[in-house]
Protein backbone atom coordinates (compact mmCIF):
# COMPACT_ATOMS: atom_id res chain seq x y z
CA UNK A 1 0.00 0.00 0.00
CA UNK A 2 1.45 3.25 -0.90
CA UNK A 3 2.64 5.77 2.40
CA UNK A 4 1.43 9.10 1.15
CA UNK A 5 2.31 10.88 4.81
CA UNK A 6 4.62 13.83 3.99
CA UNK A 7 8.21 12.89 4.48
CA UNK A 8 9.58 14.81 7.69
CA UNK A 9 11.72 18.05 6.84
CA UNK A 10 15.31 18.89 7.83
CA UNK A 11 17.49 21.57 6.33
CA UNK A 12 20.99 23.01 6.12
CA UNK A 13 20.92 26.73 6.94
CA UNK A 14 24.32 28.97 5.95
CA UNK A 15 25.22 32.09 3.34
CA UNK A 16 26.69 30.20 1.32
CA UNK A 17 25.34 26.96 1.65
CA UNK A 18 25.65 25.52 -2.10
CA UNK A 19 29.36 23.94 -1.35
CA UNK A 20 27.32 21.94 1.56
CA UNK A 21 27.84 18.35 1.60
CA UNK A 22 24.85 17.71 4.34
CA UNK A 23 22.22 17.35 1.91
CA UNK A 24 24.26 14.51 0.04
CA UNK A 25 25.30 13.19 3.58
CA UNK A 26 21.50 13.04 5.24
CA UNK A 27 19.98 11.14 2.22
CA UNK A 28 22.68 9.02 2.52
CA UNK A 29 22.05 8.14 5.75
CA UNK A 30 17.90 8.17 5.22
CA UNK A 31 18.51 5.65 2.80
CA UNK A 32 20.91 3.29 4.43
CA UNK A 33 18.37 3.63 7.60
CA UNK A 34 15.41 3.48 6.25
CA UNK A 35 13.74 6.38 7.66
CA UNK A 36 11.34 8.78 5.47
CA UNK A 37 12.82 11.95 5.66
CA UNK A 38 14.25 14.94 3.20
CA UNK A 39 16.68 17.42 3.42
CA UNK A 40 17.20 20.71 1.80
CA UNK A 41 19.52 23.34 1.85
CA UNK A 42 18.73 26.62 2.56
CA UNK A 43 20.19 29.85 2.12
CA UNK A 44 19.47 32.51 4.47
CA UNK A 45 19.96 36.02 3.77
CA UNK A 46 22.70 37.68 6.33
CA UNK A 47 20.18 39.68 8.47
CA UNK A 48 17.31 36.91 7.97
CA UNK A 49 18.42 33.95 9.86
CA UNK A 50 16.01 33.46 12.68
CA UNK A 51 13.31 34.40 10.25
CA UNK A 52 14.41 31.69 7.66
CA UNK A 53 14.69 29.25 10.81
CA UNK A 54 10.90 29.90 11.61
CA UNK A 55 9.51 29.94 8.50
CA UNK A 56 10.68 26.85 7.85
CA UNK A 57 9.30 25.07 11.13
CA UNK A 58 6.07 26.70 10.47
CA UNK A 59 5.77 24.93 7.36
CA UNK A 60 6.54 21.78 8.95
CA UNK A 61 10.52 20.99 9.73
CA UNK A 62 11.32 19.11 12.39
CA UNK A 63 14.78 20.16 12.42
CA UNK A 64 17.83 21.83 10.82
CA UNK A 65 21.63 21.69 10.50
CA UNK A 66 23.51 25.58 10.98
CA UNK A 67 26.82 26.45 9.19
CA UNK A 68 28.59 29.72 8.53
CA UNK A 69 27.78 31.81 9.57
CA UNK A 70 24.99 31.36 11.68
CA UNK A 71 26.09 28.99 14.65
CA UNK A 72 26.09 31.66 17.04
CA UNK A 73 22.87 33.25 15.66
CA UNK A 74 21.59 29.84 16.22
CA UNK A 75 22.53 29.47 19.49
CA UNK A 76 20.70 32.68 20.52
CA UNK A 77 17.84 31.55 18.80
CA UNK A 78 17.28 28.27 21.28
CA UNK A 79 14.90 27.88 23.80
CA UNK A 80 16.93 25.11 25.82
CA UNK A 81 20.48 24.34 24.80
CA UNK A 82 22.10 20.89 25.24
CA UNK A 83 25.74 21.49 27.66
CA UNK A 84 28.17 21.05 24.51
CA UNK A 85 26.54 23.47 22.92
CA UNK A 86 26.14 25.64 25.89
CA UNK A 87 29.79 25.07 26.00
CA UNK A 88 30.27 25.91 22.25
CA UNK A 89 28.67 28.75 22.62
CA UNK A 90 27.36 27.84 19.29
CA UNK A 91 24.82 25.88 17.66
CA UNK A 92 25.22 23.57 15.14
CA UNK A 93 21.73 21.38 15.17
CA UNK A 94 18.28 22.63 15.82
CA UNK A 95 15.61 20.26 16.73
CA UNK A 96 12.41 21.59 16.85
CA UNK A 97 9.18 19.97 19.27
CA UNK A 98 5.79 21.24 20.66
CA UNK A 99 7.63 22.95 23.25
CA UNK A 100 9.98 24.83 21.35
CA UNK A 101 13.67 25.02 19.75
CA UNK A 102 16.34 22.83 21.40
CA UNK A 103 19.98 24.06 20.43
CA UNK A 104 23.05 21.51 20.14
CA UNK A 105 26.18 21.09 19.14
CA UNK A 106 27.54 17.60 17.67
CA UNK A 107 31.17 19.39 15.93
CA UNK A 108 33.50 18.22 19.12
CA UNK A 109 31.40 15.02 19.43
CA UNK A 110 31.93 14.18 15.45
CA UNK A 111 35.76 15.06 15.87
CA UNK A 112 36.38 12.72 18.71
CA UNK A 113 34.68 10.21 16.72
CA UNK A 114 36.20 10.49 13.91
CA UNK A 115 39.81 10.81 15.49
CA UNK A 116 38.63 7.42 18.01
CA UNK A 117 36.67 5.41 15.70
CA UNK A 118 37.73 5.98 11.89
CA UNK A 119 41.30 6.97 12.60
CA UNK A 120 41.30 4.51 15.75
CA UNK A 121 43.66 6.63 17.99
CA UNK A 122 42.92 7.16 21.25
CA UNK A 123 42.84 10.29 23.45
CA UNK A 124 43.16 9.04 26.89
CA UNK A 125 46.86 10.47 28.30
CA UNK A 126 48.11 11.92 24.80
CA UNK A 127 48.86 15.44 24.79
CA UNK A 128 46.69 17.56 22.49
CA UNK A 129 47.20 20.49 21.03
CA UNK A 130 44.74 22.54 19.24
CA UNK A 131 45.91 25.85 17.11
CA UNK A 132 43.37 28.48 17.08
CA UNK A 133 40.97 29.98 19.37
CA UNK A 134 37.93 30.53 16.99
CA UNK A 135 34.51 29.23 17.19
CA UNK A 136 36.04 25.87 15.58
CA UNK A 137 38.26 25.16 18.40
CA UNK A 138 35.86 26.64 21.31
CA UNK A 139 33.43 23.37 19.98
CA UNK A 140 35.78 21.05 20.21
CA UNK A 141 37.40 21.95 23.63
CA UNK A 142 35.00 20.14 26.11
CA UNK A 143 34.58 16.99 23.79
CA UNK A 144 38.31 16.50 23.67
CA UNK A 145 38.47 17.44 27.36
CA UNK A 146 36.14 14.80 28.20
CA UNK A 147 37.71 11.72 26.63
CA UNK A 148 40.87 12.45 29.47
CA UNK A 149 43.66 13.11 27.23
CA UNK A 150 46.90 14.08 29.38
CA UNK A 151 46.75 17.52 28.66
CA UNK A 152 45.07 20.56 26.02
CA UNK A 153 47.07 23.29 25.04
CA UNK A 154 45.56 25.76 22.79
CA UNK A 155 47.85 27.67 20.91
CA UNK A 156 46.58 31.22 19.21
CA UNK A 157 48.21 33.72 16.76
CA UNK A 158 46.31 35.90 19.17
CA UNK A 159 47.17 35.50 22.47
CA UNK A 160 44.40 36.87 24.55
CA UNK A 161 41.92 34.97 22.56
CA UNK A 162 43.34 31.68 23.60
CA UNK A 163 43.82 32.35 26.81
CA UNK A 164 40.88 33.53 27.57
CA UNK A 165 39.19 30.43 26.52
CA UNK A 166 41.91 28.10 27.76
CA UNK A 167 40.55 29.79 31.11
CA UNK A 168 37.31 29.16 30.60
CA UNK A 169 38.17 25.14 30.45
CA UNK A 170 40.86 24.29 32.64
CA UNK A 171 43.38 24.05 30.07
CA UNK A 172 46.67 25.59 28.86
CA UNK A 173 46.96 28.14 26.37
CA UNK A 174 48.77 31.03 24.80
CA UNK A 175 50.11 32.87 21.78
CA UNK A 176 52.02 30.58 18.96
CA UNK A 177 55.29 30.38 20.95
CA UNK A 178 53.78 28.19 23.78
CA UNK A 179 53.92 25.67 20.96
CA UNK A 180 57.60 24.81 21.78
CA UNK A 181 57.15 23.80 24.77
CA UNK A 182 57.16 20.07 24.12
CA UNK A 183 55.80 17.57 21.61
CA UNK A 184 52.55 17.06 20.86
CA UNK A 185 50.24 13.38 20.55
CA UNK A 186 47.76 15.07 18.77
CA UNK A 187 47.88 18.22 16.36
CA UNK A 188 44.75 19.47 15.68
CA UNK A 189 44.31 22.89 13.21
CA UNK A 190 41.18 24.49 14.29
CA UNK A 191 42.00 27.65 12.51
CA UNK A 192 40.78 29.22 8.96
CA UNK A 193 44.38 29.46 7.82
CA UNK A 194 43.61 25.98 5.55
CA UNK A 195 41.04 27.81 3.41
CA UNK A 196 44.32 29.88 2.39
CA UNK A 197 47.57 29.40 1.83
CA UNK A 198 48.96 30.95 5.51
CA UNK A 199 51.35 29.20 6.77
CA UNK A 200 51.10 28.15 10.86
CA UNK A 201 54.06 27.97 13.03
CA UNK A 202 55.33 24.54 13.36
CA UNK A 203 54.68 21.81 16.80
CA UNK A 204 57.36 19.07 17.37
CA UNK A 205 55.08 15.98 16.92
CA UNK A 206 56.25 12.73 18.97
CA UNK A 207 56.98 9.54 16.88
CA UNK A 208 53.62 8.13 15.44
CA UNK A 209 51.60 11.63 16.19
CA UNK A 210 48.27 12.57 13.97
CA UNK A 211 47.98 16.14 12.47
CA UNK A 212 44.55 16.66 12.17
CA UNK A 213 43.43 19.13 9.99
CA UNK A 214 39.53 20.54 10.14
CA UNK A 215 39.31 21.86 6.40
CA UNK A 216 38.31 18.80 3.96
CA UNK A 217 38.82 18.83 0.24
CA UNK A 218 42.38 20.44 0.10
CA UNK A 219 45.94 19.39 1.11
CA UNK A 220 46.47 22.25 3.21
CA UNK A 221 50.09 23.95 4.26
CA UNK A 222 49.62 22.46 7.46
CA UNK A 223 48.81 18.90 6.08
CA UNK A 224 51.97 19.36 3.53
CA UNK A 225 54.12 20.17 7.17
CA UNK A 226 52.98 18.02 9.12
CA UNK A 227 53.97 15.27 6.09
CA UNK A 228 57.49 16.68 6.23
CA UNK A 229 57.78 16.52 9.58
CA UNK A 230 58.48 12.50 9.95
CA UNK A 231 57.45 9.78 8.15
CA UNK A 232 55.71 7.67 11.01
CA UNK A 233 53.03 10.99 11.52
CA UNK A 234 48.80 10.26 10.59
CA UNK A 235 47.77 12.92 9.09
CA UNK A 236 43.73 13.31 8.40
CA UNK A 237 41.71 15.80 7.05
CA UNK A 238 38.35 16.96 8.71
CA UNK A 239 35.97 15.24 6.16
CA UNK A 240 35.56 12.13 8.32
CA UNK A 241 34.56 15.19 11.36
CA UNK A 242 32.09 16.67 8.76
CA UNK A 243 30.29 12.85 8.38
CA UNK A 244 30.95 12.51 12.23
CA UNK A 245 29.03 15.43 13.08
CA UNK A 246 26.29 14.91 10.78
CA UNK A 247 25.85 11.59 12.03
CA UNK A 248 25.35 12.75 15.65
CA UNK A 249 22.43 15.36 14.28
CA UNK A 250 20.80 12.53 12.43
CA UNK A 251 21.00 10.60 15.92
CA UNK A 252 19.44 13.55 17.78
CA UNK A 253 16.34 14.53 15.61
CA UNK A 254 15.98 10.37 14.40
CA UNK A 255 16.79 8.52 17.33
CA UNK A 256 19.17 6.04 14.92
CA UNK A 257 23.06 6.15 14.09
CA UNK A 258 23.82 5.31 10.72
CA UNK A 259 26.92 3.75 9.69
CA UNK A 260 29.33 6.57 8.69
CA UNK A 261 31.99 4.55 6.75
CA UNK A 262 30.65 3.89 3.54
CA UNK A 263 29.44 7.28 3.36
CA UNK A 264 32.73 8.71 4.38
CA UNK A 265 34.50 6.11 1.60
CA UNK A 266 31.65 7.28 -0.86
CA UNK A 267 32.17 11.15 -0.28
CA UNK A 268 36.46 11.07 -0.69
CA UNK A 269 35.99 9.46 -4.00
CA UNK A 270 33.26 11.81 -5.05
CA UNK A 271 34.14 14.70 -3.38
CA UNK A 272 35.16 17.84 -4.98
CA UNK A 273 35.95 21.92 -3.52
CA UNK A 274 36.72 22.02 0.09
CA UNK A 275 35.11 23.47 3.03
CA UNK A 276 35.32 23.57 7.34
CA UNK A 277 32.70 23.96 10.41
CA UNK A 278 30.74 21.04 9.92
CA UNK A 279 28.15 21.45 6.63
P1 LIG B 1 36.31 29.61 12.92
O1 LIG B 1 34.84 29.50 13.08
O2 LIG B 1 36.84 28.95 11.68
O3 LIG B 1 37.04 29.21 14.16
P2 LIG B 1 36.94 32.31 13.65
O4 LIG B 1 36.09 32.22 14.87
O5 LIG B 1 36.95 33.55 12.82
O6 LIG B 1 36.58 31.16 12.64
O7 LIG B 1 38.46 31.97 14.10
C1 LIG B 1 39.49 31.86 13.17
C2 LIG B 1 40.71 31.31 13.89
O8 LIG B 1 41.75 31.08 12.93
C3 LIG B 1 41.30 32.24 14.93
O9 LIG B 1 41.90 31.48 15.94
C4 LIG B 1 42.35 33.00 14.11
O10 LIG B 1 43.38 33.56 14.87
P3 LIG B 1 43.21 35.03 15.55
O11 LIG B 1 42.39 34.85 16.78
O12 LIG B 1 44.61 35.47 15.84
O13 LIG B 1 42.54 35.88 14.51
C5 LIG B 1 42.88 31.87 13.28
N1 LIG B 1 43.53 32.31 12.03
C6 LIG B 1 42.92 32.78 10.92
N2 LIG B 1 43.84 33.07 9.97
C7 LIG B 1 45.05 32.79 10.50
C8 LIG B 1 46.40 32.87 10.02
N3 LIG B 1 46.69 33.32 8.79
N4 LIG B 1 47.40 32.48 10.85
C9 LIG B 1 47.12 32.04 12.09
N5 LIG B 1 45.87 31.93 12.61
C10 LIG B 1 44.87 32.30 11.83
Amino acid sequence: MANNQPLDRYAVFGNPVGHSLSPKIHALFAAQTGQAMQYESICAPLDGFARAVHAFRAAGGQGANVTVPFKVEAHALSDELTLRAQAAGAVNTLAFSATGILGDNTDGAGLVRDITHNLGVSLAGKRILVLGAGGAARGVILPLKEAAPADIMIANRTAETALALARSFGVHGGGFEVIQACAFDIVINATSAGLTDAVLPAPTFTPGALAYEMVYGRETQFMQAARAAGAGLRVADGLGMLVEQAAEAFFVWRGVRPQTLPVLAGLRQAMQGSGKDGA
